[in-house]
């Protein structure tokens, strides 16, 4: 038995999880120009499916080619990115631990840039760019201008998700997550910073939330109803005119009435102007506000670094998964620390078993506990 809800299973429809950490979706600009997976996400996910996490996300996945944010992000807009995975998938389900998880995507008005390490900058469309999709033809500052999606536009995104979500359970992935976040195309349609629209798709927030809700009742009609589907959102714009916390239950109310197995609850990027009180857990409120008020199962994800700091979130029924980012990029064994800080099983792959603590002589975690019980 478990001694800690960490490691406790967890089942969303007929999928269940082995714990409740989860590896956060984490954009790598490691695809080819049309969007294919490389050996780079072989290593990467590959490595992160032995982590001993319950549930390991690729990163944001493009649905249409102007759906990414750079050109070297991920895409599944076609069936050569089926097979692209092909062989990732095969070794993370051979020899991995984790339930995979694909990210859909859609950049919007904040797509286009130059990879991080190429500082992000906005490419016009000349010059390896394209023309940027949006409910409004307002650009994110300093980015170039969108064009407004027409009732042609947004029913091709919305088909176009829907696809993906079909070839994400061909490739064979247990569960799907929507971003919802970040100042990315869906957020654009909620935040009144991006949607200027007139239109029964801006105006009231019943509007605003009316074009993410259809992407997401076309997701769920094209992906099996035994495989779990689950939203990220921005649960604030942090800016005074923006996305509110009410607003995002109001949002996953709706969500769960159609059939949502769960929330993760990230925060903000529609604004320059947002101010984000950044410090360990600063997001994990929204995930207990929206549990708590909308009655839906959430991830709580942001900064969370600490065993203990993500037991206590568990524990104290703020989330119901916890997602890592940078702390399990750098750490990568993390889940494998936490497990025998708690004392608890996970899993190892028998390539690795020598290496095992309990097969050793010495105590080779000392250098980790001291600094746990420093902390
Ligand atoms: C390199 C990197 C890439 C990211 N790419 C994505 C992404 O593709 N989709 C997404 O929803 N969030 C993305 N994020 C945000 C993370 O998923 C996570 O929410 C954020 O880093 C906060 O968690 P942390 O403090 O544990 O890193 C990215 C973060 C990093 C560091």
């Amino acid at each position: 038995m478990p001694r800690t809800v960490l490691f406790s299973p967890i089942s969303l429809r007929s999928v269940t999880f082995d714990n409740r950490i989860v590896v956060s979706p984490m954009g790598q600009y490691s695809a080819d120009e049309d969007g294919l997976a490389t050996a780079w996400h072989l290593m990467h996910l590959g490595h992160l499916a032995l982590s001993g996490a319950g549930l390991l996300f690729t990163e944001a996945t493009a649905v249409e080619p102007r759906g990414r944010v750079s050109g070297r992000c991920l895409g599944i807009w076609s069936d050569a990115h089926v097979a692209a995975l092909a062989p990732v998938i095969d070794f993370c389900r051979r020899h991995g631990g984790a339930k995979l998880g694909m990210q859909l995507a859609h950049s919007g008005r904040k797509g286009s840039v130059t990879v991080p390490w190429e500082k992000q900058v906005g490419m016009a469309g000349g010059a390896g760019g394209w023309l940027l999709a949006s409910p409004s033809a307002e650009p994110y500052p300093g980015r170039p201008v969108p064009e407004a999606l027409d009732a042609e536009g947004l029913a091709r995104v919305r088909d176009a998700f829907a696809a993906a979500a079909a070839r994400a359970d061909r490739a064979g992935f247990d569960m799907i997550e929507i971003h919802n976040a970040h100042g990315y195309l869906l957020h654009s349609f909620l935040s009144p910073h991006a949607n200027l629209r007139t239109d029964a798709y801006g105006g009231s927030r019943e509007n605003r939330m009316r074009f993410p809700l259809e992407v997401f009742e076309a997701v769920r009609a094209a992906w099996p109803d035994h495989k779990p589907l689950g939203v990220r959102v921005s649960a604030t714009d942090w800016t005074e005119q923006g996305w509110t916390p009410d607003d995002t239950v109001a949002f996953a109310s709706e969500l769960k009435a159609r059939g949502c197995d769960y929330v993760c609850a990230s925060s903000g990027g529609s604004s320059p102007h947002q101010k984000i009180p950044v410090a360990p857990g600063y997001q994990v409120p929204f995930a207990e506000q929206i549990r708590r008020e909308a009655g839906i199962p959430t991830m709580a994800v942001g900064l969370i670094t600490q065993p203990q700091q993500a037991e206590d979130i568990l524990s104290g029924q703020q989330a119901d998964f916890v997602a890592l980012g940078r702390g399990i990029l750098y750490e990568p064994r993390w889940p494998w620390h936490a497990a025998e800080h708690f004392g608890e099983e996970v899993f190892f792959p028998p390539q690795y078993e020598r290496s095992h603590p309990s097969m050793r002589p010495g105590d080779f975690l000392k250098p980790f506990r001291d600094r746990l019980a420093a902390e």
